[in-house]
């Protein structure tokens, strides 16, 4: 029996695949319930702090739409908006927060603060996204591959792209949870960090693989759901090296070409969002039929939702 309450969600490297599973099945009759037009307010009462230092569309909006399905209060603390590493450090943020509030979201730079926030807090800390870890995005893909293939185990996923951001990093682990294969198509200077890949290969054991690959067509072959992100993300813009960086990444556009060397019928195209159009993926393909972008963006919500629900709800 899954019991979340009380639990923090900063990587899914702290989910056992029973629990990551019971978050999407929770999503899944969440989303159901609310089609239904029904709204049994499982948060009411409740404060819920969303501390955002980078924008956001999705899951600012996400949080906030959640809180108020489910007779939450959401307060948004944007960038400036509180003391917090200027006047006041992490810690007494945590404590005074957690003073008010039932939970807190935060979106930020640096994964460290979120975990010096959850180490402080005496309320659940939910990671809306760090420079290396995005948690509550892989629950919304999960979903989305669940309502287009049923289950997780056997599939193939490829990402293409920048192999060392967020979306990567937490790709690679939650695929690895659910038994899915797992492989990253960039230049080799754009794969994880060894250490994550030797993690999520731990946590893959023999029930999936976890595959690297500079060729994009051989990467592709036979796959189920293919990912791709933004190749420059929120905070790089401007360090040295992007145009390089985009440079080489060129061939790994998600193309009308790319998606049909999968040879798979039913293949996906996921993309977390925001996208630049043209640029990680053809106009072609990000309208087209393989799309399944803005339902993915849709489960945003139920996952959110399900996260908060499981850790605080009644
Ligand atoms: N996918 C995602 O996190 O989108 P936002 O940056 O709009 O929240
Ligand atoms: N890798 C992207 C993800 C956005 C949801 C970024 O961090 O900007």
């Amino acid at each position: 029996m899954v019991n979340l309450n009380g639990r923090d969600l900063l990587t899914l490297i702290d989910y056992s695949p029973a629990e990551i599973k019971h978050l999407v099945d929770l999503s899944y009759e969440l989303k159901k319930e609310k089609i239904q037009g029904r709204f049994p307010k499982r948060l009411n009462n409740k404060n819920i702090a969303l501390i955002f230092e980078k924008p956001s569309t999705r899951t600012r909006c996400a949080f906030t739409v959640a809180c108020y399905d489910e007779g939450a209060h959401p307060e948004y603390l944007g960038k400036g908006d509180i003391q917090m590493g200027k006047k006041e450090s992490i810690a007494d943020t945590a404590r005074v927060l957690s003073r008010y509030f039932d939970g807190i979201e935060f979106r930020g730079f640096e994964h460290r603060t979120v975990e010096e926030l959850a180490k402080f807090s005496t309320v659940p800390v939910w990671n809306g996204l760090t420079d290396q870890f995005h948690p509550t995005q892989i629950l919304a893909d999960l979903l989305t591959i669940k309502e287009n293939f049923g289950d997780f185990g056997g599939l193939k996923m490829v990402y293409m792209g920048d192999g060392r951001n967020n979306m990567a990093n937490s790709l690679m682990i939650g695929s690895a949870k659910m038994g899915i294969d797992f492989g990253v198509a960039a230049p080799k200077s754009l794969w994880p960090e060894e250490q994550l890949i030797g993690k999520a290969k731990d946590i893959a054991g023999n029930n999936s693989r976890v595959d690297f690959s500079e060729d994009p067509y051989e990467a592709v072959k036979g796959v189920d759901v293919v990912y791709t992100d933004v190749w420059v993300s929120m905070g790089e813009e401007d360090k040295p090296g992007m145009s390089d960086r985009i440079k080489s990444l060129e061939p790994y556009q998600i193309t009308t070409q790319i998606m049909e060397a999968s040879q798979k019928d039913g293949a996906i195209f996921l993309h977390c969002l925001p996208a630049v159009h043209g640029r990680e993926v053809t106009e072609e393909v990000f309208e087209g039929k393989w799309s399944k972008v803005f339902d993915q963006a849709e489960n945003r919500l139920h996952t959110i939702k399900a996260v908060m629900v499981a850790s605080i709800g009644v």
